[in-house]
């Protein structure tokens, strides 16, 4: 059996507690339902384009947690073939009692993936590859999915940045709000190390050149819902961070992204 680090101690601890917390719920990982509704909308619109459909019959999600997202993307998309690989036996656990069909569930590392190369047409993430705590690791992450991926396959790249992130506090600090702290089981990417060294693997697809709508699969799509929820919110309410789901916020959920206010980004990225 594979010895495990400190930090992946730290992984496995934190998302066995969280299945313990909320078992199948929806906020399981992020206890914020409209963060939770917006990355299922962006992946859905992602595997509904046109040019990703047509090629597109086995995919991997990388980091499927207790298989929320699955468990809305199986019924959608049912002549695709999915794989949830996790870290964490907990949520697989949790994962495997929902009887999806065609979807097989698969403990594993991400930094280590044991497929073939070219097994699948499309990868996904959402918040999984910012648990790999240096760079190194997330490098070595990064290098294993593209191995695993198609020719011109699609890595829908649903991950955490340090400059939404920086924007935001900059907002709440400017405002008399304190700085959101990093969350203790993440390392957020920066773009300016990021995006040149992903550029020599994968080409960055503007989804629009795909045939997407402005706002469907939008890189900034959690923006004007970071910037409600996480600056407005707690300003008029004097402080309460943790009223993610008022009706103020769903109102603002409505509104299309605006700005750089959230760290978490969609990257359409293909395999050169
Ligand atoms: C934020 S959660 C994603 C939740 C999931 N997408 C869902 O719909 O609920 C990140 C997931 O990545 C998994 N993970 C962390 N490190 C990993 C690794 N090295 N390899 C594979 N999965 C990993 C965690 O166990 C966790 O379930």
């Amino acid at each position: 059996m594979k010895e495990f680090s400190s930090n992946d101690k730290i992984i496995k601890d934190h998302y066995k507690t969280q299945a313990e917390k909320h078992k199948d719920g929806a906020l399981s990982t992020m206890e914020d339902p409209i963060t939770r509704k917006k990355e299922v909308n962006l992946i859905t619109h992602f595997f509904n384009l046109p040019a990703v459909k047509k090629n597109t019959q086995k995919v991997l999600e990388i980091g499927c947690g207790n298989a929320y997202t699955l468990n809305i993307l199986q019924p959608a998309f049912p002549n695709i073939h999915f794989t949830g690989l996790d870290f964490s036996e907990d949520l697989l656990e949790i994962a495997r009692t929902r009887n999806l069909p065609n979807v097989s569930f698969e403990q594993g590392d991400v930094r280590e993936l044991k497929y073939a190369d070219e097994s699948f047409d499309a990868i996904y993430t959402e918040r999984c590859i910012i648990n790999l705590l240096t760079w190194e690791e997330q490098q070595q992450g990064l290098l294993e999915m593209k191995r695993v991926l198609k020719k011109r396959g699609y890595l829908l790249f649903i991950e955490s940045f340090t400059e939404g992130y920086d924007t935001l506090n900059i907002a709440r600090n400017e405002l008399g709000l304190d700085s959101i702290p990093m969350p203790h089981h993440n390392n957020y990417f920066d773009k300016a190390i990021f995006e040149p060294w992903i550029s020599e693997g994968f080409e960055i697809v503007d989804p629009e050149d795909l045939g997407a709508g402005p706002y469907d699969v939008a890189r900034n799509f959690m923006s004007t819902h970071y910037f409600t929820a996480r600056v407005l919110h707690p300003l008029i309410t004097k402080g309460d961070p943790h009223m993610k789901n008022t009706e103020l916020v769903k109102f603002f959920s409505f509104m299309p992204p605006s700005g750089n206010y959230s760290p978490i980004e969609a990257y359409v990225l293909r395999k050169k």
